[in-house]
């Protein structure tokens, strides 16, 4: 086991507060969980079944897709719905989950966008799987405060906007994808030790392990200060008459000898 997930489940343990009653919490969270996606398979609907006659029985461990952290106590370690053909926005009432390390809803039919609070809701993730759906919108710069995640995973989805360079504090991160989507601007640094097909499929991505970023903004910006400068010091007319000049009197010195002569015929008359 990883250092980190010791320390994780330490910490975990150790804050008994919330979590030795957290079993009506959690059975909350599911029940939140089911009614707000669409579940057009009924697969929810079937196997999470909360009228139980034994209150103390650790039923919702036998849920599909929920695993407990143990077999009998009611406190959600991962919630794998991966493939269970579900629609719908991200799921609601994941924070009465309090314990929860594991979110996978990859291979479904989500939409929307991710909650911009997701690290206040699912502190705790070490890994969030939501590949293959339909979610839209930015990727929240709040997945940032997500510190324990290692694994982030959202390839294949509509996802717009820039990477949040505050990524680079995800330091425990290791599978990054967001290939497949609608993003663009630059890679941050800590994420460009993983594979370019990771980042593959989005047309404005750049920087490493993918092309240079081309920079407008530097092939421009010197050009207009200089134009400005120019313009404020009014010498712009000077310069170029200066300039000109110089170069007919260089390259066409008859032109000053037929004046010469033009002012003596000029003269004469
Ligand atoms: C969390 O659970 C409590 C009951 O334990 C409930 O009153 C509350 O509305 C739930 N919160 C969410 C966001 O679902
Ligand atoms: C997914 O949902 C969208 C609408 O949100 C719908 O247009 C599309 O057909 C759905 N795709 C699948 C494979 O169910
Ligand atoms: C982002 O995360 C922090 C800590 O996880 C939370 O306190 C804050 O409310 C979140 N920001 C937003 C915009 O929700
Ligand atoms: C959340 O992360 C941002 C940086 O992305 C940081 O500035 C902020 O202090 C964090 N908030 C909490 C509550 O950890
Ligand atoms: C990427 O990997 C190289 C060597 O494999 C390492 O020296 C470097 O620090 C890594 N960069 C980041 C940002 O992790």
């Amino acid at each position: 086991m990883a250092d980190d997930t010791k320390f994780l489940l330490l910490a975990l343990l150790l804050s008994c507060s919330s979590l030795c009653f957290g079993s009506e919490a959690d059975i909350q969270c599911l029940k939140s969980v089911q009614q707000s996606v669409i579940d057009p398979n009924g697969v929810l609907k079937s196997s999470w079944y909360f009228e139980n006659p034994y209150p103390n029985d650790a039923y919702i461990c036998r849920f599909t897709g929920v695993e407990c952290w143990y077999h009998d106590e009611n406190r959600v370690l991962s919630l794998r719905l991966g493939n269970l053909g579900l629609e719908g926005p991200f799921p609601q009432g994941l924070e009465n989950c309090s314990s929860v390390t594991g979110l996978d809803l990859s291979n479904n039919n989500f939409s929307g966008p991710i909650p911009q609070d997701i690290s206040r809701q699912v502190p705790y993730l070490t890994s969030l799987d939501l590949s293959y759906n339909s979610f839209t919108g930015s990727i929240p710069q709040n997945i940032s405060n997500m510190t324990y995640l290692n694994i982030l995973n959202l390839q294949h989805n509509q996802f717009s906007g820039q990477i949040p360079p505050q990524f680079n504090l995800l330091t425990r991160l290791t599978a990054f994808n967001v290939a497949e989507n609608l993003l663009s601007g630059p890679i941050p640094s800590l994420l460009q030790n993983f594979s370019a097909s990771n980042f593959a499929g989005n047309q404005g991505l750049c920087g490493s392990p993918l092309d240079e970023c081309s920079t407008p903004q530097r092939r421009w910006r010197p050009v207009r200060i200089r134009l400005h400068r120019l313009n404020d010091q009014s010498s712009i007319g000077a310069a170029v008459g200066f300039v000109v000049g110089f170069v007919v009197a260089f390259y066409f010195p008859q032109c000053f000898v037929c004046s010469e002569r033009f002012r003596a015929n000029v003269v004469r008359i």
